[in-house]
């Protein structure tokens, strides 16, 4: 899918899409509106600009589940469940680590223009994160902090050049947490366990007619509908052609399989240098945000240092293989939250996000 999902294949979608290349007549204005969200953060930002930073955070299928209430000196982060996304994460396991995700980047963004930055969970509500924007004097602008408007998911292949063991020790420390463990592995034998128990849950998911389904429906099959829309996965995002919405939809019916899909889930894991594995301590939604915490500042310190990650989370999102993948790790009792691959490649278009007004709640 456009997600690893990627659901367009090269093969068919090319061929589909080759006499309707020029077709994505919305692309200037796409990467015009890309360009606008991830204008500078400036020196002295308001709310909207602190909000504007957090939602350039990763977030599951793009749905962007999060609302955000500026309270004085504090944001909140609160869940949006009508954008769960129930087939993929019947347990809201994703929608809570991507809070996780645009706290971090929140909290960075605080840190570097002199607030104090601290994420916590609120009282109020299950999984509330409250970021606090009190000045704390020396303005912190990290290096995760300048990287935030450049983070994407690269859904491609990769080149498949190792990379060295300091880039692969700042990976480790950035996405150090007392709540969430980071395995990282190199070693070909080991991504290849984590190959199959993914492609297994890929083939299970695309098998899956409710999976199917609703990850169809966040699919924008061209930059105008990406554009419209502000959500969801556009597919030239994932690395592939725009077509039309109509073309879209039935090449996705007739045309994605689980055979079809599978085949590039391998390639991709294969061209990349590493994979990642975030396993929370415990299993609820303050240490799933957690999660998606630590993730953040992993594919932010990757960016840093010029290397792309994508998600290959079929292999957590499948039950059977997520116990599978427990094992493997010698830790039956854990769940593996979020599994990452990560290498050198090239840029492709970023993602939208909906406008900040939309998604921001006034305090009464
Ligand atoms: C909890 C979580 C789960 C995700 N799962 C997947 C996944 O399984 N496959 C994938 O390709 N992308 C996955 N993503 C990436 C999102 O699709 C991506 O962040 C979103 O489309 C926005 O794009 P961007 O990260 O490039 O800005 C996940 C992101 C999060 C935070």
């Amino acid at each position: 899918m456009v997600d690893r999902r990627q659901f367009l294949l090269a093969g068919p979608m090319c061929f589909a899409a080759s006499p309707l290349a020029g077709c994505d007549r919305g692309t200037a204005a796409h990467r015009e509106a890309a360009a606008v969200l991830r204008r500078p953060l400036p020196g002295t930002p308001d709310e909207t600009d602190f909000v504007r930073y957090a939602t350039l955070a990763a977030n599951s299928h793009n749905t962007q589940p999060w609302r955000f209430r500026v309270d004085g000196e504090t944001i909140d982060i609160l869940p949006d469940f009508t954008r769960r996304t129930p087939v993929v994460d019947p347990d809201n396991h994703h929608l809570f680590a991507s809070l996780g995700c645009a706290a971090e980047n929140l909290s960075l963004a605080a840190r570097a223009r002199g607030r104090d930055g601290a994420a916590e969970l609120a009282e109020e509500g299950e999984g509330v994160v409250r970021v606090s924007l009190k000045p704390a004097g020396k303005a912190e602008e990290s290096a995760l902090f300048q990287a935030i408007p450049m983070r994407q998911c690269t859904r491609a292949v990769y080149t498949g050049e190792r990379v060295g063991r300091d880039a692969l020790s700042a990976l480790e420390k950035a996405a150090v947490s007392p709540r969430v463990d980071v395995l990282i592995m190199t070693d070909r034998p080991e991504m290849e366990e984590v190959l199959e128990l993914a492609v297994a849950g890929n083939g299970m998911q695309f098998a899956d007619p409710d999976f199917r389904s609703e990850l169809k429906e966040w699919i924008r099959f061209n930059a105008a509908q990406a554009v419209e829309h502000g959500d969801g996965l556009y597919t030239r995002a994932g690395g592939n052609p725009a077509v039309p919405a109509w073309l879209g939809a039935v090449i996705f019916d007739r045309m994605i399989t689980p055979d079809s899909e599978n085949g590039k889930v391998a390639e991709q894991i294969r061209s990349s240098a590493g994979v990642a594995v975030f396993i929370a301590r415990e299993n609820d939604p303050a240490h799933w945000i957690e999660a998606g915490r630590a993730y953040q500042r992993f594919a932010l310190q990757a960016t840093a240092l010029g290397l792309k990650h994508a998600f290959i989370n079929q292999t957590v999102e499948v039950a059977a293989q997520r116990e599978a993948l427990a094992n493997y790790l010698g830790m039956p009792e854990g769940r593996p939250n979020l599994v990452v691959r990560f290498g050198t490649g090239t840029d492709l278009p970023y993602s939208l996000r909906r406008p900040v007004e939309e998604i921001m709640v006034t305090v009464a």
